[in-house]
């Protein structure tokens, strides 16, 4: 069903009187005004004016609906307090919800991370879920999240931030953590049947200290807030694109920019190798997105894992 918001947007300059909202959204009159009150509780400036109507003038930061390209972003689900996108998204791909669907919330309460750990998630971050139905196998989807990440990176150095991507699927700026990408999959022996990218990444949030890895966020990186609606509409674009390269050509085709961009190639790190901690120097990524080190005197590659620069 359309939102209050989405159809604000439609009208664009045309004001939208009481009424009809609620005839096209099912409501009474005081519940659009409840729905326009709390829009803009939200941030978004919706000037009102008696018999005349409600007519969008500027957007908050808060993605919505109308901002990606036909076939991505929709459904749209949008949640103010959810314990995590990845549960909603991934009940949806189980539900037969098509490719492109978006899980977006404002905050999550039990957001996860890779290998388990705790994904913070207060208002102000983009935290997001991509339902994707790939036609590829399923040793090629990690690489999915390395094309997500980079596509991250790319935008962020169009506006200027040294952003780099750090294998397998962080965002870095310096020597902290910007956002990171979880995947999960469901398959059959020899073809993905869906994906689901959960990608956090921090923008306007406050980013909690003592983590194992320091984070950093957007504006403590740039002193300034950032609006997510245009970061997300842009990475959507980008990703679109990358998305279509990657089922044609799969890793090949943004391995050249991944290692352009990549925090650690050149430098030494550590690695967990068959339950050992390892140190050694990053030599760059494979044809299939594998990460290639030297360690020992030996040249080996890794597909799983935790990398961690020395
Ligand atoms: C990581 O760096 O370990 C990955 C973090 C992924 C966090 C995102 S936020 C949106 C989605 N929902 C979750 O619960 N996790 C992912």
């Amino acid at each position: 069903m359309v939102d209050l918001l989405s159809l604000l947007e439609e009208a664009g300059d045309k004001p939208l009187s009481g009424a009809v909202i609620g005839r096209r959204l099912g409501l009474t009159r005081a519940a659009v005004h409840k729905r326009i009150a709390r829009l803009r509780a939200q941030g978004h400036l919706i000037e009102g004016a008696p018999r005349i109507g409600y007519l969008l003038k500027r957007h908050s930061d808060r993605p919505s609906s109308g901002d990606y390209k036909p076939g991505w972003g929709r459904p749209f689900h949008y949640f103010e307090t959810i314990p995590s996108t990845q549960d909603a998204a991934k009940l949806a791909a189980a539900q037969g919800t098509p490719e492109g669907a978006l899980f977006i919330a404002e905050r999550q309460t039990a957001g996860r991370g890779r290998l388990g750990r705790r994904w913070d998630s207060p208002a102000g971050g983009l935290w997001y879920s991509l339902l994707l139905r790939p036609n590829l196998a399923p040793s090629a989807a990690p690489g999915l999240a390395l094309a997500a990440a980079l596509d991250w990176a790319r935008l962020l150095e169009k506006r200027g931030l040294p952003a780099r991507v750090k294998w397998p699927n962080d965002v870095w700026i310096g020597r902290r953590k910007l956002g990171g990408i979880l995947t999960e999959m469901s398959s059959e022996a020899d073809r993905v049947q869906w994906v689901v990218l959960g990608i956090g990444v921090n923008v306007n949030n406050p980013v909690p200290k003592g983590l194992l890895t320091p984070g950093v966020s957007l504006k403590g990186a740039k002193g300034k807030n950032w609006s997510r609606a245009d970061l997300l509409s842009e990475w959507m674009a980008r990703f679109a694109e990358t998305y279509a390269g990657y089922l044609k050509g799969g890793f090949p085709t943004i391995r050249k920019e991944f290692e352009r961009l990549s925090l650690l190639r050149g430098r030494d790190a550590r690695f967990e190798l068959e339950g050992r901690g390892v140190l050694g120097r990053v030599l760059g990524v494979d044809a299939e997105g594998r990460l290639r080190i030297r360690s020992g005197g030996r040249e080996q590659t890794i597909s799983v894992g935790d990398v961690r620069p020395a």
